[in-house]
């Protein structure tokens, strides 16, 4: 971006004051004097009469998506001192999970500092579905699959229709996959006990589009543009 837009839209001067202090000399970027039009990024190093230019910190949006490990509270902070997804994340922006996922529960949580997407994913006005991989204990009939699927009663209530997957039984164990749009409180655990399978591993693999891939534990990374872009249209 132009540097006389850029300055402009992180709000240190109009377009045309910045454009007399580069006409002045008075702005350098990575130690070398520019000329109008000089583009840059927010890796640069703008120097304005002398001073470094630091971008505000309440414009600077940030989307991370982490894959928490057991153990590990998704909240900002906690009274008693245990570890949160925030501490995972090395920034210095003031950052929230959206949504939860229980202590035991593994796996994609999107951490950011943007308010507006964040109401976005907890109240979505289209259909938000989050992706488990569970490990259940016994080996589930189909028809208890669809009972879950189909939606069952919990003590808050009936869960919405869900999408199930079965990927293997064996040894007294299942593997499925399960999507859900709801976000109630243990959601799954509470589904398959419902049907006494009690959930023995549970991870998280997806928000919607977007995908915990190849992301190893406890490991983090930005959200591609085009991530930001799907939350916001949500
Ligand atoms: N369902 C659960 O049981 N736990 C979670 O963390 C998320 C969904």
């Amino acid at each position: 971006m132009r540097i006389n837009k850029y300055l402009a839209q992180n709000g240190y001067a109009s377009r045309r004051e910045i454009d007399k202090l580069i006409e002045s000399g008075d702005i350098k970027v990575n130690g070398k004097e520019i000329m109008q039009g000089q583009k840059v990024t927010d890796n640069d190093k703008i120097f304005i009469k002398g001073k470094l230019f630091e971008k505000p910190k309440s414009e600077n949006k940030v989307y991370f998506l982490l894959n928490k490990p057991r153990g590990v509270l998704s909240a900002a902070k906690d009274d008693r001192g245990r570890k949160t997804v925030v501490d995972l994340i090395d920034t210095n922006e003031r950052l929230y999970p959206i949504g939860r996922l229980d202590s035991e529960t593994e796996g994609a949580i999107i951490l950011t500092n943007d308010g507006d997407v964040f109401n976005k994913v907890i109240h979505p006005k289209g259909e938000v579905y989050k992706e488990y991989f569970a490990i259940l204990k016994g080996e589930i009939k189909d028809k208890d699959l669809s009972r879950v699927a189909k939606g069952v009663i919990l003590d808050d209530g009936p869960t919405l229709p869900a999408k199930t997957k079965i990927l293997k039984r064996a040894q007294g164990r299942s593997e499925v996959i399960i999507s859900i749009r709801e976000g109630k409180n243990r959601q799954v655990r509470r589904m398959f006990d419902a049907v006494k399978h009690p959930v023995v591993y549970l991870r998280r693999e997806a928000i919607g589009k977007i995908n915990l891939g190849k992301l190893e534990l406890g490991q983090y990374r930005k959200l591609t543009s085009q991530e930001i872009n799907y939350l916001k249209s949500l």
